[in-house]
């Protein structure tokens, strides 16, 4: 049973059920300062109906309660105080994890129900940006939240691969393009063709013209513009693939948007023959007036479709496809408003399933104080940069642990999980500065930091070269921070739902950063491997630790090395 639980029990007990267990669970607080006991029940809630002061009630209640579940119970003031017994306590969760392991925390919510996950989706002959990057380490971290909670989590890759943008590409390949340059060093050079011809397009009408019929021309199947635009994917696919091997982050489908061009046109049907389509300026709409949006422009003038087009077929898709409880969208804060207008529109449809859709949107990054831009030629080498960040945690671990054996691994695991801990350890909606020597640094809240804690517990129990046996083992809880790490360990679960319900990674990584704060701390005050007479208990708690350490790093896709 939890604390909060048994806490509640013992108090309506003595209240003879004048508030239910439920009741007392919601008011129940978390004092600030553990002097004051692990929970305590403010009793002003009470001084009416009882007409009686919330001091004298406290006291009563303390007096009355019976405690033997406790290691003590007093009234402090109008609160009721309740210190839980440490080492049963203990015992219980440091078995726990033991026994299950990385499995510490798992649960069945799911039912193996599908979720989707729409993320990482760079757009083709364009570089990966620094968005593209969080949208594929948040969601990464998501699915390995929810797939720990039951859920059958779906990676999809929704790659920017059609528009009219490629007609304008087709266009500028036709005129400038050279196969082998582009060959080479293909996303530089698209991006070139694709500043230079969106310039020329602004100023001339008739290079823009020239770009909207090629794509009409993907559109309809032409084979020259098909062979064209296939070449852009694949040559851009080969480096996208390279930062997700860098990464370590895999998909279960690469499904572009190209892959809904021959399935738009069902859902364009659908939304005639439901009399949503109206004509505005020689373009089909679907006014969504009472939803406070603007209208959503489904189809050019000229037949063309848009993103929003798309992101329609691609709904129902998913929805008949793999009947989710829910679809995520791991996708920028700066495309809420087209997520609002696509569940409008799917509900306007009469699809109430669009209620399951969910729009997961994170801040902007920014480096040196100003926006990252990949439009106007300043491109983003976020390739270079992660393989900064492994030179970074290189040099720092050369300075630590010199002789370290599998230095080049540790270091990639290091520097690669620094930049995602980092992107993972700020609140989603914010953003954050890119800002390499802050993320690899080894002090200060880290990833390196964790994965130090936990290599250095690993170091330790190599050190003391003896199981932690569980079977006999009286666990002893003598030290308050020893205290303090049990009551973190015990967190777990609840963190990870947490983490769940709010689609945010980032409170696994701020819990992973005070469990480690927590056990240097402890470190820092008991000679672990000092005391003989604890030393059973003090190994198994640390021993937890470290397992409880990982599992929060691997949910953020983060490794955990035995030695740095
Ligand atoms: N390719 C888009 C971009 O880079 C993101 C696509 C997000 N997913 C979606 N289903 N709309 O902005």
């Amino acid at each position: 049973m939890d604390e909060k639980q048994l806490v509640s029990q013992a108090l309506s007990a003595a209240l003879d059920g004048a508030l239910g267990v439920d009741q007392i669970a919601a008011i129940i607080e978390k004092p600030k300062s553990s002097d004051l006991g692990d929970l305590a029940f403010p009793a002003f809630q009470l001084a009416k109906t009882l007409r009686k002061a919330p001091q004298a009630i406290a006291a009563e209640l303390a007096e009355k309660i019976d405690a033997s579940g406790f290691e003590k119970v007093v009234a402090v003031g109008p609160y009721v105080n309740f210190f839980l017994d440490k080492n049963a306590t203990a015992s219980g969760v440091i078995h726990e994890i033991l026994t299950t392991g990385e499995h510490y925390g798992d649960e069945n919510i799911g039912a193996g129900g599908n979720v989707p996950i729409d993320m990482s989706a760079p757009n083709i002959a364009k570089p990966f940006s620094i968005g593209h990057l969080r949208s594929t380490v948040i969601g990464d971290s998501i699915a390995k939240i929810y797939e720990k909670l039951g859920y059958q989590p779906i990676k999809i890759n929704h790659l920017g691969d059609w528009g009219k943008q490629f007609g304008l590409l087709i266009t500028a390949y036709k005129k400038y393009g050279d196969e082998a340059t582009i060959t080479a060093n293909p996303i530089d050079e698209l991006l070139k063709l694709y500043v230079q011809i969106n310039a020329e397009a602004k100023e001339d009408p008739a290079v823009d013209e020239e770009g909207r019929e090629w794509f009409l021309k993907m559109e309809q199947g032409d084979e020259e513009a098909l062979r064209i635009w296939k070449w852009f994917s694949d040559v851009s696919l080969i480096e996208f693939n390279r930062i997700y091997g860098k990464l370590g982050v895999t998909f279960d489908h690469f499904m572009g948007e190209s892959f809904y061009s021959d399935k738009m046109d069902a859902i364009v049907e659908d939304l005639e023959n439901k009399n949503l389509l109206h004509e505005s300026k020689g373009a089909l709409i679907v006014d969504l007036e009472k939803y406070n949006l603007n209208p959503a422009l489904i189809k050019k003038t000229d037949g063309a479709t848009l993103y929003i087009t798309r992101d329609l077929a691609t709904a129902v898709y998913r929805k008949n496809t793999f009947n989710f409880v829910k679809s995520l969208y791991v996708v920028g804060g700066e495309q809420t408003n087209h997520f609002k207008q696509l569940k409008a529109v799917l509900k306007e449809a009469g699809y109430d399933w669009s209620d399951d859709m969910v729009h997961v949107p994170f801040g902007m990054v920014t480096q040196g104080g100003k926006k990252f831009s990949t439009r106007k030629g300043h491109v983003v080498k976020l390739e270079m940069a992660l393989d900064e960040a492994v030179e970074r945690a290189e040099k720092q671990i050369d300075e630590k642990n010199p002789n370290l054996a599998n230095k080049e691994e540790v270091a990639k695991q290091v520097g690669v999980g620094a930049v995602k801990f980092y992107d993972l350890k700020t609140d989603r909606n914010n953003g954050y500065d890119f800002d390499l020597d802050e993320m690899v640094s080894f002090e200060g809240e880290t990833g390196p930091y964790v994965q130090y804690a936990h290599a250095r517990i690993q170091s330790i129990l190599r050190k003391a070269n003896r199981p932690v046996n569980l079977d006999n083992l009286e666990l002893k809880i003598s030290d308050a921070e020893a205290w303090e790490i049990v009551k973190y360990l015990k967190d777990f679960p609840t963190i990870v739902k947490r983490a769940a319900d709010n689609y945010e990674p980032s409170v696994i990584a701020k819990y992973a950063i005070s469990l480690a704060q927590a056990f240097n701390k402890y470190y820092a005050h008991v000679r672990v491997l000092e005391d003989n007479a604890e030393l059973d208990s003090r190994l198994a708690l640390i021993s937890a630790t470290a397992t409880v350490l990982k599992e929060a790093l691997r949910l953020l896709g983060v490794a955990a090395p035995e030695n740095m």
